[in-house]
């Protein structure tokens, strides 16, 4: 998994611009506390060579300031550089429409994120008739580099889009004017996909109701200098088809990685990875003092060592059951809540989990106990 926000990066640039900055800053005060009334030559030739060398630092240091401005300049203006949309006319086909419609709401969760989820209810499904109007905040009180809304993928939205520029959004993170999409939208994962996939997407989003939805869907704020790293995230798509169901494990790892696991189920701070691949860890402060981890789910005896592919099919299945009922949770009273979309994720196929479980066994085993919800509240 990359590692996207290589932070140390810009904080050297910052660091170096300040330094030349203040080069500057110190050539000039010299050169205004120079003494023309000094009679001795040897000074007055000590000064001028003094002024000579003061000048051609600050001329390196004015280079240095122009090529950094210069870079950032360039980080913000010329990239993403992910090339044009591209030309593409996806037909919409019963077929597709059907296989997008199992990737956005059980794979791929584009209708997760894209709706008004309701927190009052375990897992916080998203609530009926908002599938697809954006609006979930993802900002700095959960510990994301700024301020960012999902946004409405109905034909609301999407209509004057081309069926390439939607294809760029998804796999390479490019919204239609060419501006950096946040990475919590899981475009990183997307972009090894099945080019297949992508366009089944693309044909259930154009068959999707119209809806403009009640929430206002604020423009997205980066911080300083995540607005400059941003640009950086992007990249070009590197599609590959979908393995044979016949091969598991490799099947498996294409639908794991289409599900995002690793991105919840891997330990990071501030949108940096700091713990092992799919050994879990990951904070998600829900509020008033209440956290909810990530398990480890690596083949540790710690994780999912023992357990078997049936329980593990059944541990999703249990929320497709008719008898199921979605629990209300209260936080105020210490009820637990999470964030792993369980009962999006059940309605994948008994086959499809049971690969995913197949590939997850096949992971390094990390030994790690994570505690998995914890609050201060009385
Ligand atoms: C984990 C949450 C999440 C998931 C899952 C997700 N998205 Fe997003 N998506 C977002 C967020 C947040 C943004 C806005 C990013 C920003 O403002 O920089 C976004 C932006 C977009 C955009 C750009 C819209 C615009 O106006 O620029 C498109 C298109 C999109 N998503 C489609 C999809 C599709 C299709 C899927 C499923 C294949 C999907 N998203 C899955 C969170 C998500
Ligand atoms: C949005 C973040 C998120 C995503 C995406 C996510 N998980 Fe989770 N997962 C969690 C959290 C948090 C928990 C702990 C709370 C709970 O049990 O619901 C959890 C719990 C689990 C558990 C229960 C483990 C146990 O010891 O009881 C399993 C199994 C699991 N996840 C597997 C997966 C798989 C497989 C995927 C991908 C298909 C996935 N998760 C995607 C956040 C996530």
């Amino acid at each position: 998994m990359n590692n996207a926000w290589c932070g140390g990066v810009v904080f050297n640039i910052e660091h170096a611009a300040q330094t030349a900055a203040l080069n500057i800053h110190f050539i000039l005060l010299g050169s205004f506390s120079y003494s023309p009334n000094l009679s001795n030559q040897f000074t007055i030739n000590y000064l001028s060579h003094m002024k000579t060398l003061l000048k051609l630092l600050g001329a390196l240091a004015l280079v240095a300031v122009l090529g950094i401005a210069g870079f950032i300049g360039y980080v913000k203006l010329a990239m993403p550089d992910v090339g044009n949309a591209p030309e593409m006319k996806v037909e919409i086909t019963d077929a597709r429409v059907e296989r997008g419609k199992y990737l956005a709401h059980h794979v791929m969760l584009c209708m997760d994120c894209h709706a008004t989820r309701d927190w009052t209810t375990f897992a916080g499904p998203p609530i009926a008739g908002t599938e697809g109007i954006g609006g979930e905040v993802f900002d700095q009180k959960f510990g994301f580099p700024g301020f960012f809304m999902s946004r409405n993928i109905t034909p609301f939205a999407l209509a004057n889009w081309t069926d390439g520029e939607i294809f760029r959004a998804i796999t390479c993170g490019v919204s239609k004017d060419g501006s950096a999409l946040f990475p919590i939208m899981p475009y990183k994962y997307y972009r090894v996909l099945d080019e297949e996939d992508i366009k089944s997407v693309i044909a259930y989003l154009r068959t999707i109701p119209s809806i403009k939805g009640d929430v206002e869907i604020k423009p997205s704020k980066p911080d300083f200098p995540f607005n400059i790293i941003l640009n950086t995230i992007p990249e070009k798509a590197a599609l590959a088809p979908m393995p044979p169901k016949t091969d598991v494990l490799a099947y498996g790892k294409y639908l794991t990685t289409a599900a995002g696991c690793a991105e919840c189920h891997t330990k990071q701070e501030k949108g940096k990875i700091v713990g092992e691949l799919f050994a879990g860890g990951f904070e998600f402060n829900l509020g008033n003092g209440t956290m909810v981890r990530s398990p480890n789910i690596t083949p540790h005896e710690t994780g999912l060592g023992n357990w078997n592919r049936s329980q593990f099919v059944q541990r999703f299945k249990m929320y497709t059951d008719s008898s199921y009922i979605p629990a209300k949770v209260d936080l105020g009273k210490k009820e637990f809540q999470t964030v792993m979309p369980w009962t999006m994720y059940s309605g994948m196929t008994e086959e499809d989990l049971g690969a995913i479980y197949e590939y997850l066994k096949t992971v390094s085993p990390v030994d790690k106990s994570i505690e998995r919800f914890t609050t201060t509240l009385n």
